[in-house]
């Protein structure tokens, strides 16, 4: 099976190793390949590390790396400045230096904080990401996004800052909730759709090995998942062009998070809703067919993704959201929309008309 993968980025390349039962060997895989400093600081959360945290913890310790843990609360109020803050006064205290090294063992929330730390103390320390949530896994350990939030905006500070390497163990997805699976999975369904069909073949054909978690089907799909997301920032990082096409669902989605306050729905349960709209916008502009719809809309609702819009969002506020997003440029709105069954184009030439009409008849 393959198992490896490397993000080309000149003097920040790294690997990412996907595996069944790994954590326990961290440790030796952090000392056989990456020349870090011996202190380390694995940041988790109350649901993650009390499940894995001391068998990180014991096989870092195996090497001989200082280990210390800091764990926060679960949840995105936990990106915060507040909390960044709090990881700073230790990393101070226990005098961390430019060789040290923060571990994120956890979800987004985790990954985004631990490496806002890592690429701001001391202007950017070792990061290693050991993502334990399949949305994690297979979209937010890989690429170097980390962020924090402002009260009154998601993900608005943030950086650039690549991991030393991404240790993924797969076998650490058992213990997740069914909904926390599922939004991973429409991030997993969106590289199908938007980016190989192939993949979107194949998650169709495994709907039943996926939701019992087969490890060798899970394997296959998240390092399909990384293939596609590190070819795509190998070509442009920064994401000045083509990375933009990894937001397909997204404008949409963000906006439906935010139009019911973060609550009502997951990331990913909001990202399913996207697509599907974006996909009724590019139907009307002739970028895709029905049926192609059609097979998004199955394959959502077979893992209980929603696919329709809540009443309460009428196309007036939802443009307006959609023109607070961090990817609008000189006042036009930029999506990306799918272009057939596997691939994805980048356009602001959509026309708010074709958006109205297309909510107007929504189910
Ligand atoms: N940096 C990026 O490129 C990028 C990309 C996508 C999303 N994100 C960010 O990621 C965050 C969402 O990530 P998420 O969906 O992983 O959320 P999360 O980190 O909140 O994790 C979801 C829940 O699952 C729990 N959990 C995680 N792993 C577990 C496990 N193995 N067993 C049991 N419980 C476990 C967590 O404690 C949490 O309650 C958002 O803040 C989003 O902005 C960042
Ligand atoms: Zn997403």
């Amino acid at each position: 099976m393959k198992n490896k993968l490397k993000v080309n980025l000149d003097k920040d390349s790294y690997d990412i190793i996907i595996d069944s039962d790994i954590l326990n060997s961290t440790g030796q895989i952090i000392s056989s390949n990456l020349d870090v400093g011996d202190k380390v600081l694995i940041i988790s959360d109350q649901n993650v590390y009390p499940l894995y945290g001391n068998r990180l913890k014991k096989s870092l310790q195996e090497e001989d790396y200082q280990v210390q843990s800091h764990i926060i609360k679960p949840g995105e109020k936990s990106k915060s400045n507040y909390e960044l803050n709090k990881i700073y006064d230790l990393l101070l205290k226990s005098r961390f230096d430019r060789n040290s090294t923060i571990i994120a063992l956890g979800g987004g929330v985790v990954g985004d904080l631990a490496g806002m730390a890592a690429a701001t103390f001391m202007r950017g320390i070792n990061f290693i990401q050991v993502p334990t949530s399949l949305l994690a896994q297979v979209d937010s350990s890989v690429g170097g996004k980390v962020a924090i939030n402002h009260p009154d905006a998601k993900n608005i500070i943030g950086a650039f800052h690549q991991p030393e390497i991404v240790i993924i163990d797969i076998s650490l997805l058992n213990t997740l909730k069914s909904r926390d699976y599922n939004t991973g999975l429409a991030e997993v369904i969106k590289y199908g759709y938007g980016f190989n069909q192939d993949l979107f073949n194949y998650i169709e054909n495994n709907i039943k090995e996926i939701k019992e978690i087969v490890p060798e089907i899970l394997s296959k799909l998240i390092y399909n998942c990384c293939q596609i997301k590190s070819d795509i920032v190998n070509q442009d990082e920064k994401e000045t062009g083509i990375r933009a096409k990894l937001n397909l669902g997204h404008t949409i989605g963000h906006a439906v998070e935010a139009l019911t306050d973060y609550q009502k729905y997951t990331h990913g349960e909001a990202i399913a809703i996207g697509m599907v709209y974006e996909s009724y916008l590019a139907e009307k502009l002739n970028y895709i067919n029905p049926d192609q719809i059609n097979r998004l809309k199955n394959l959502l609702t077979s893992f209980s993704l929603p696919v329709t819009l809540p009443a309460t969002i009428s196309f007036d506020s939802l443009i307006n959201k959609m023109k607070t997003d961090k990817k609008v440029k000189n006042n036009q709105i930029f999506l990306a929309l799918p272009n057939s069954l596997g691939d994805t184009i980048i356009t602001s030439d959509w026309d708010q008309k074709n958006l109205k009409a297309v909510i107007k008849k929504s189910p």
